[in-house]
């Protein structure tokens, strides 16, 4: 053929999916990401209805080692596992920018940042993670609406279901990270008291931060889970606290996993900006061991060479290209239209288009558009 174009079909499947990258060398040029500032939190009550207020904010204390991490296991008030949902992440949207609006000396000189990429913290963290997930694969729904994207987990309803079914020893296993929270944590702050249980559990209640953030030269909006603050809160995220159960590390192999985990530990946090990750270690059958402190900034050096490395330029670097990809491959006026994003471990990103009728499933008869609610579609395009 002349000028030695690629055949077309060939240039259609690279423009359709983003192989996965390379393991074995680290970047050359490594996106800047901007340390997160947050902008708002709030929370969502015992019966997960969201709360402008910090009701759901808790404060750190030590556990008592050797805590039952099964202690009143019957009594848990279980959120059950259900489609996570933007919505939540949007009311708080639209309030920071109404708050922006109010305070302003004159309607038209609102600096409401432009944002490219808006999704829950859970979310991001699978996208960056993604180079070194090795067994589960994922779907999001995304949408381009007047310059931003946005992301939702697709969970097939076979998927869902599974979640919900979970064998009694994983909805054990599940309590403990609960149940350590518990012991963790307390509504008052500077709680001198004995440390001891904290509470029932009811996963229904969380607090939440939303922060804004940059990845390369992408303004992105993220929501999440704090599970604790300590000292007092200061309205920055200087003293989150992230917390976490492991099982006890024994042997060569146990550290390897361990170390393998922190990749997760590791996003999770500093997309939120949160310093610090209280690590409880427990036995197989919940009882807790030691309790060990990570400064979130540290971890990447703290594998660094190790049999479980990682290394977080790889991600950052993947992130960037993930981005990019989607912004050229959804393009600007695609409006309503809903993509389905997939990642396969080992293989890579595909991005197709949906169909009315698949759109139709998505949103589950409530009143959206695409799948952003209405309210929300008409607040954009006021
Ligand atoms: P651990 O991570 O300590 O096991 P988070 O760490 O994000 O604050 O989540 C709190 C707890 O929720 C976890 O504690 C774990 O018990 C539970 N959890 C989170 N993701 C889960 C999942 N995919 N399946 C089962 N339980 C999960
Ligand atoms: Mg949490
Ligand atoms: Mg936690």
């Amino acid at each position: 053929p002349e000028s030695g174009r690629p055949p077309v079909k060939q240039r259609l499947d690279s423009a359709d999916s983003l192989p996965y990258p390379s393991l074995s060398s680290s970047p050359s040029k490594v996106p800047a990401i901007q340390r997160p500032s947050p902008i708002l939190t709030f929370s969502y009550n015992s019966d997960h209805v969201l709360e402008f207020n910090d009701s759901a904010l808790r404060y750190y204390v030590e556990p008592p080692r050797g805590a039952d991490l099964g202690f009143h296991y019957e009594k848990w008030i279980k959120r059950p596992e259900e489609r996570g949902r933007i919505d939540g992440l949007l009311t708080a949207w639209s309030r920071f920018k109404k708050t922006l609006h109010a305070s302003s000396p004159s309607p038209s000189v609102v600096n409401v940042p432009d944002v490219n990429v808006m999704c829950w913290r859970g979310i991001m963290t699978k996208i960056l993670a993604a180079p070194y997930e090795e067994r589960d694969g994922w779907d999001l729904n995304v949408m381009l609406v007047k310059g931003t994207l946005y992301f939702e987990e697709h969970l097939s309803d076979a998927k869902l279901e599974e979640k919900n079914e979970m064998t009694p020893r994983q909805r054990l296993q599940s309590y403990y990270g609960y149940a350590f929270e518990s012991y963790c944590t307390t509504s008052q702050p500077d709680s001198q008291g004995a440390p001891g249980w904290g509470g029932d559990v009811n996963t229904n209640v969380q607090w939440c931060s939303v922060v804004k953030t940059k990845l390369a030269d992408r303004r992105v909006i993220i929501g999440g889970e704090v599970d604790c603050v300590r000292g007092t809160y200061s309205g920055k995220t200087d003293n989150y606290v992230e917390l976490k159960t492991s099982l006890s590390i024994r042997n060569a192999s146990d550290e390897a996993r361990f170390e393998k985990k922190l990749l997760k530990f590791y996003l999770q946090s500093f997309l939120l900006g949160v310093p610090e990750i209280i690590v409880g270690f427990r036995t197989p059958s919940g009882r807790l061991t030691t309790v060990q402190l990570l400064r979130t900034a540290e971890i990447p050096r703290l594998v660094r060479g190790k049999p479980g490395a990682w290394d977080p330029s790889i991600c950052l670097e993947w992130g960037d290209r993930f981005l990019t990809f989607l912004q050229a491959k959804v393009d600007s006026d695609s409006g309503r239209q809903v993509w389905r994003v997939s990642f396969k471990p080992r293989v890579g990103i595909t991005a197709v288009m949906l169909n009315e009728a698949e759109v139709a499933e998505v949103v589950n008869g409530e009143e959206h558009v695409g799948f952003l609610p209405r309210w929300y579609w008409d607040e954009l395009m006021a």
